[in-house]
């Protein structure tokens, strides 16, 4: 009765989606455990690209169930517009295939024009969220103030509810922020609609899944975000405001402890961020240009949920030690090693320096990060193109070098390469 965890090892975007649309044909059932629509996991199966924010990335497989776990944060006018997406691609969404838990929280345009206003008002100091109500909306969960989705089933109860968190939203937007309110007549009826739609995919996921596990079917727990940017563990306050780390899958499932067989950390072969906050390998010029790419190929690094070009830096492992720390990774898929065909020497960050001190390992956690200069050391690189390439054995020598350089500075396997975005692009060990 296993469940295995995806978990993004650096800051998002490592090709979780990717890597989750992989082992989905070996499972059940996918969960996404935590996050809202902030996510974007890029799924390519032939000639088929899904970009997906809330739906767990194995719905491409037909046999798959898909659960939205407790932990998430639910944009009702999101969710739909997926769903009408996907459908349109031919893939089957009912309430037999996609199950919604009936304590994950709502997302507002409420929660959106807080986000919005608050990112604004801290001027310089700004996060660079996403836009997308994250924040506000487990803020009110936190605060015990949230709307979660089993108000649905009691309809005069929630619209009720809903009014009161509006009048709440116009207060602080005028008063906090001196922001217009928000004409909330239009946007209940639009609540009316999701709440018709949506309540038949309202269920209690928890016992769902467990009912499954006792059945000896397979979870796949589907991360969102990155180990950095988990509001215990991550970068803070450069956060989001869950728990995308490994122990997040538990209690954003409703999951007990003795359910994990593997926990994958995703690390993609470079490192990447959006959004505000300390980078120590961040390149700039040529090289980041040629690491970014230029936006013409779907696999550029560009936000997929707000198209904002990533920051690029060299590989850095005194994070990545960090990420397996608190996440417990059996095993690592490495994504995009493609990418680094054709640059000469490779770099990959072994310790910091700061104060005339070194550091392997950060005394305060990555929320300390600033001011951290990152020591590298260099490796060869490789010129071929490693795209068609199905077999470790046939892996240029250079590119084995470096997978197992990894291996070696961090003491866990590397199980999956990925060397494109297409379902079949992978070297499986
Ligand atoms: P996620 O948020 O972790 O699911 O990652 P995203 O989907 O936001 O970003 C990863 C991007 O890289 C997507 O465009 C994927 O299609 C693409 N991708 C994933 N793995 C590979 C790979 O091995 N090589 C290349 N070239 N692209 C990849
Ligand atoms: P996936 O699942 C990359 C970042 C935002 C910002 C910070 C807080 O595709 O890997 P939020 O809107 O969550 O309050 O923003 O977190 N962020 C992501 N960065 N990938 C993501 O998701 C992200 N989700 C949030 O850019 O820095
Ligand atoms: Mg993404």
């Amino acid at each position: 009765m296993p469940v295995n965890v995806i978990v993004g090892a650096q800051w998002g975007d490592e090709g979780k989606g990717r890597v989750v649309d992989l082992l989905a044909s070996q499972a059940d059932i996918v969960a996404r455990y935590s996050g809202g629509d902030n996510a974007g996991h890029t799924v390519t199966v032939g000639a088929t690209t899904f970009k997906l924010h809330l739906l767990p990335s194995g719905i491409a497989h037909s046999h798959t169930v898909g659960l939205l776990g407790n932990g998430m944060v639910i944009n009702p006018a999101t969710l739909l517009e997926e769903i009408d997406q996907v459908r349109k691609v031919g893939v089957s969404i009912n309430p037999d295939r996609i199950k919604i838990s009936h304590a994950a929280h709502l997302i507002t345009p409420g929660h959106r024009a807080l986000d919005q206003a608050r990112e604004q008002a801290r001027g310089n100091a700004k996060i660079g969220t996403t836009g997308r109500g994250i924040g506000p909306a487990y803020t009110a969960k936190v605060n015990r103030s949230g709307l979660r989705m089993e108000l649905m089933l009691s309809p005069e109860v929630f619209f009720s509810q809903l009014a009161d968190h509006f009048q709440e939203v116009n207060f602080q937007l005028e008063t906090i922020y001196q922001e217009p309110p928000l004409e909330t007549q239009g946007i209940m009826q639009d609540f009316q609609v999701y709440l018709d739609r949506l309540q038949p995919y309202i269920t209690e996921t928890g016992a769902y899944a467990a009912q499954a596990l006792g059945d000896g079917k397979t979870i796949l727990a589907e991360g969102a975000q990155g180990t950095l940017l988990d509001l215990d563990h991550g970068t803070y306050p450069y956060v989001t405001s869950s728990t995308p780390t490994a122990p997040g899958a538990l209690v954003g499932l409703g999951l007990g402890l003795g359910a994990v067989d593997r926990v994958i950390g995703v690390v993609k072969a470079f490192q990447t961020r959006v959004g505000e906050g300390p980078f120590p390998t961040e390149l700039e010029g040529e090289l980041a240009e040629r690491l970014r790419g230029t936006g013409e190929n779907e696999w550029d690094e560009y936000g997929t949920t707000t198209g904002r070009p990533r920051r690029v830096g060299w590989l850095d492992l005194v994070l990545l030690r960090y990420a397996i720390r608190v996440n417990g990774f059996s095993e690592i898929a490495l994504t995009k090693l493609d990418i680094l065909s054709g640059i000469e020497g490779l770099k990959i960050c072994t310790a910091y320096q700061s104060g005339g001190d070194t550091y392997q390992t950060l005394p305060l956690g990555p929320g300390a990060l600033e001011g951290k200069k990152a020591i590298f050391e260099e490796l060869p690189g490789w010129e071929e193109d490693i795209t068609s390439i199905r077999h470790w054995e046939d892996l240029p020598a250079n590119a084995q070098k470096y997978v197992e350089a990894l291996e070696g500075f961090l003491g866990v396997s590397v199980s999956i390469i990925s060397v494109g975005p297409e379902r079949s692009q992978v070297i499986q060990r």
